[in-house]
């Protein structure tokens, strides 16, 4: 741990660049990555979604992510004491954290789920139990699991037992120290994935679906759900890149830091799309197959082609990696509040948090057998959490974030945060990022927002 200049205590942090890099990324890569994007570019038009996309995260994403790692690096604390640290004294600015926390819950719920059905076919595909060419019967075996009570629930407590554990560590030894080792790993198995893929013959066709535009597709809803996919995929609008970069270093450029944890974050989502799409297509199963495209039409597509077998358990694997650091990072947000705020061990802020989590969860876990005809609004629980957090609770995080640095926090400390106290010199980019936080991310996020739900 790192000394701490402002307090004389030492608090947990990130020991290196490449800790900080490995950490970051870690979070921001996962399930939304292998899971969410395809399905999402399948099912919203292919290329036109993914350049709308790239639009929302460089005029959201990046203004969003900079501003909440300068916060959290600034005020050295857990994501509701920054806000009460920085904010002017009777502000209730730490009610975005406060939401932030809750949505950490309503995440973690669904995606130890998705997470828990990813980890349960690694298993499967060494087994080889869900190999099967026939999407009848892959998909049968994907609502064996699902609709299994007892599975859903035991594999969810699995994962939020191991990610649990990995938290006791702490940040250096604990997230750190994992996501250093498993992110390289990550890149080069959806690599191997990838060029597997792209050699089939008829890859073009995959290809082509992630790279020709066709506009016609383009409509608000798909536009809210391009930002939504944007602040998810980045994990900001609720603090955890906040209580991330409270573990920065001092000397750690965070402008730049963002931009390639941006990029990388990009980079792995294409491989990721360049994995699945051109061997959907080789085999001629469709590209829109939504949710189920990673558990019904993967399987199949891999029993399709040579050493498919072996390319499965890859896969899965890769999936389960990513899904670990995203989970880390989320599970963080409320660990470090509760710690910091009530000042209770970590090891029982971690232990207080598993259990509610294993019993919101299980709201989840149950979402396709015992609790499937509980709906709220026309959806089930895990649909609702997803929609709440994706398309309301991030973006409006989101917003106010941006209000805060825009009008509250002012160019000149923006200025002097990013520059490290004066040693980076950055002013034109500082310049654009404080017109993107004053006006264009807010004013675009609410306008996405209001008129994706209909209401504008
Ligand atoms: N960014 C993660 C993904 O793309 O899978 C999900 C996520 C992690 C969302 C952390 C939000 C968060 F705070």
């Amino acid at each position: 741990s790192t000394p701490n200049a402002a307090t004389g205590t030492s608090r947990d942090g990130f020991t290196s660049s490449f800790g900080v890099l490995a950490a970051t990324l870690g979070s921001a890569v996962g399930l939304g990555n292998i899971w969410k994007f395809p399905y999402l570019t399948g099912t919203n038009g292919g290329a036109s979604f993914l350049v709308v996309y790239i639009i929302a995260t460089l005029l959201v994403g990046l203004p969003v992510m900079i501003s909440e790692i300068m916060l959290g690096r600034k005020a050295k604390a857990d994501a509701v004491t920054t806000f009460q640290k920085l904010a002017p004294a009777g502000q209730p600015w730490w009610l975005i954290s406060a939401s932030g926390v809750l949505a950490a819950f309503l995440i973690i719920a669904f995606y130890s789920e998705v997470a828990a059905w990813v980890f349960a076919y690694v298993f499967k595909a060494i087994g080889g139990a869900i190999l099967s060419s026939d999407p009848k019967v892959t998909s049968a075996a994907f609502k064996t699991l699902i609709s299994d009570p007892v599975q859903a629930l035991l594999w969810q407590w699995l994962v939020l037992l191991l990610i649990g554990g990995i938290l006791l560590l702490g940040v250096a030894k604990g997230i750190e120290a994992v996501t250093k080792k498993l992110m390289p790993l990550l890149f080069v198995l959806l690599l191997v994935v990838a060029v597997r893929s792209l050699m089939l013959p008829g890859a073009m066709k995959g290809v082509e679906f992630l790279l020709a535009p066709d506009f016609s597709r383009l409509s608000a809803g798909v536009v809210l759900t391009a930002v939504g996919l944007a602040f998810f995929k980045l994990s900001i609008g609720m603090g955890t890149m906040m209580t991330y970069g409270s573990y920065f270093r001092d000397n750690q450029n965070i402008p730049t830091t963002t931009l390639r944890v941006m990029g990388a974050d990009l980079f792995v989502s294409m491989l990721a799309g360049l994995a699945i799409f051109p061997a959907v297509f080789a085999f001629g199963f469709a590209p829109g197959a939504g949710p189920s495209l990673l558990f019904i039409t993967i399987p199949a597509v891999f029993a399709s082609m040579p050493l498919g077998h072996v390319f499965m358990v890859v896969f899965f694997v890769l999936a389960a990696i990513a899904s670990t650091g995203a989970l880390l990072s989320l599970l963080e947000v409320p660990v470090s509040v509760m710690s910091g705020r009530l000042g209770i061990s970590r090891k029982r802020a971690t232990v207080i948090n598993l259990l509610v989590l294993a019993l919101i969860g299980s709201g989840c876990a149950l979402s396709n057998s015992t609790l499937s005809g509980f709906t709220l609004f026309g959806k089930t629980l895990f649909d609702l959490f997803d929609f709440l957090t994706s398309n309301i609770l991030l973006p409006l995080g989101g917003i106010f974030i941006c209000l805060f640095v825009g009008y509250v926090w002012g160019l000149a400390r923006l200025k002097q945060a990013l520059s490290n106290e004066g040693a980076l010199e950055n002013g034109r980019l500082v310049r654009v990022l404080f017109v993107l936080v004053r006006f264009v991310s807010p004013l675009l996020i609410l306008v996405v927002m209001l008129r994706g739900l209909g209401v504008l």
